[in-house]
């Protein structure tokens, strides 16, 4: 796919799956176009629980009612951050995690495959401490997006987006 084609193709997808596998070979490509995401002073706070065990999907398929994704997901990465105080006090996890995420994101789309980026549902019924302890995530780190995997069974779109004249200004407000 064209490197644009990729971008705009990319969309939440919260429909069911396919019955098919991702392959480890495609979660270590997704993964490692989260590895070469920029990081605030190459600190490379986050890392990256690539999950296909049918035993901890069917687990986090229970813990969410929704993204509907989640219940048929034949694969996720759960990305981990380890807040660090790196520039001047201030932790740049947040900005680190959210750039591999969108490099993932465009890989995932661009291998035929959908997700969604969930981290607004980690904060519900103690999703988030569940899954760090199901995954045995170190003290001092935490799970702060879930990406589902797998090659959607429906079409759906994105919402609609603001036209680009309207986020735009040259030069000055
Ligand atoms: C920080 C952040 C948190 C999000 N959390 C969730 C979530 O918990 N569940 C969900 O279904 N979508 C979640 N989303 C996806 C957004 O709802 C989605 O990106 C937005 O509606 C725009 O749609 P699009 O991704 O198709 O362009 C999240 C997105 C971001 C950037």
């Amino acid at each position: 796919m064209e490197f644009f084609d990729v971008i705009q193709n990319r969309h939440s997808y919260r429909g069911n799956y396919l019955d098919q596998p991702v392959p480890r070979e495609d979660l270590l490509k997704i993964a490692e176009a989260g590895r070469l995401a920029p990081t605030g002073k190459n600190a490379q706070t986050c890392s990256f629980v690539l999950i296909d065990d049918p035993q901890i999907l069917a687990r986090l398929g229970e813990m969410f009612e929704r993204p509907a994704s989640m219940k048929s997901a034949k694969a996720a990465i759960a990305v981990i951050a380890k807040p660090s105080r790196i520039f001047m006090g201030h932790s740049f996890h947040v900005e680190d995690f959210s750039a591999a995420v969108e490099n993932m994101l465009l890989t995932i789309t661009d291998l035929g495959y959908a997700s969604v980026w969930v981290q607004g549902g980690l904060f519900m019924n103690g999703a988030m401490d569940q899954i760090n302890q199901m995954l045995n995530v170190p003290i001092g780190q935490s799970v702060e997006v879930l990406l589902p995997i797998g090659v959607p069974a429906e079409t759906c779109a994105s919402p609609t987006k603001k036209p680009l004249e309207e986020r735009i200004i040259f030069n000055r407000f």
